[in-house]
């Protein structure tokens, strides 16, 4: 794993956005890129860049998770974070976004629409992840098995404590549908994204730490083309040595 040391959530942010936008043009790209507090200043960056110089986004987005339940009209969820953020300013078209319907009462056939769908399209070309306070990816939570695909995850205490920041009011979460590890292992090209000092003690584990499903950011270390961008202060507690 390559490590990026960004001085600030601005260089951050740049970085990201530069690593992104290589595969924006490319038609027969697929990326899958993760909602959060972390990725909206590069995601800020992509549709300055996209309004100043108007031009077709070409590849195809596979949406990364969703809380079972909700969808694009739930204020807060992540696919109304990506559309809000990102797709639509972007003009994607719906019909090169993939994303699982959370609402589906039939949530095994999203499962294996989604990895199907994946695997007809040569599998993915980049994924962006940021770090959960718990160590998760995407809503692989703590304990998963790193063979896992696509998947729906009872959710961790921390996960629904650290999601309230994404709703207007306290929210009742349970359960996650998402990619799985398995997927980010095998995409062409990994980054995850860690900034601030309330990182600090996770990046620390994940840096010096052994690989461990405990800790599913650790599968980031078996990947053969994998880069973390973190800002100092994520690095913090991270010795020198390491960097
Ligand atoms: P954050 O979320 O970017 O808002 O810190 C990361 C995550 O929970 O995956």
């Amino acid at each position: 794993m390559k490590i990026i040391k960004a001085n600030d959530y601005d260089m951050l942010s740049k970085t990201l956005a530069s690593e992104i936008s290589v595969y924006l043009d490319k038609e027969d790209s697929l990326v899958c890129l993760p909602s959060g507090d972390t990725p909206v200043g590069a995601y800020n960056i992509l549709v300055d860049n996209f309004k100043s110089h108007s031009h077709d986004i070409k590849c195809k987005f596979v949406g990364l998770d969703e809380w079972v339940g909700m969808d694009k009209n739930t204020n807060g969820s992540c696919q109304e974070y990506m559309d809000r953020f990102l797709f639509s300013p972007l003009n994607i078209s719906l019909g090169n976004i993939k994303e699982f319907n959370a609402k589906s009462k039939d949530l095994n056939d999203e499962l294996n629409v989604m990895d199907k769908f994946i695997k007809e399209n040569n599998g993915l070309d980049l994924v962006v992840l940021g770090i959960g306070m718990n160590g998760h990816l995407g809503l692989n939570e703590p304990g998963t098995s790193f063979d896992s695909y696509s998947h729906v995850m009872n959710l961790d205490n921390k996960t629904i404590q650290v999601a309230q920041k994404y709703f207007e009011n306290q929210t009742t979460l349970s359960q996650g549908i998402t990619i799985g590890l398995k997927h980010f292992l095998e995409s062409k090209k990994l980054i995850l994204v860690v900034s601030g000092e309330k990182k600090k003690d996770i990046v620390k584990a994940l840096i010096e730490g052994d690989v461990s499903e405990n800790l599913p950011a650790s599968i980031s270390k078996l990947h053969h083309n994998c880069i973390l961008i973190a800002d100092e202060s994520a690095l913090s507690s991270v010795e020198d040595k390491y960097i």
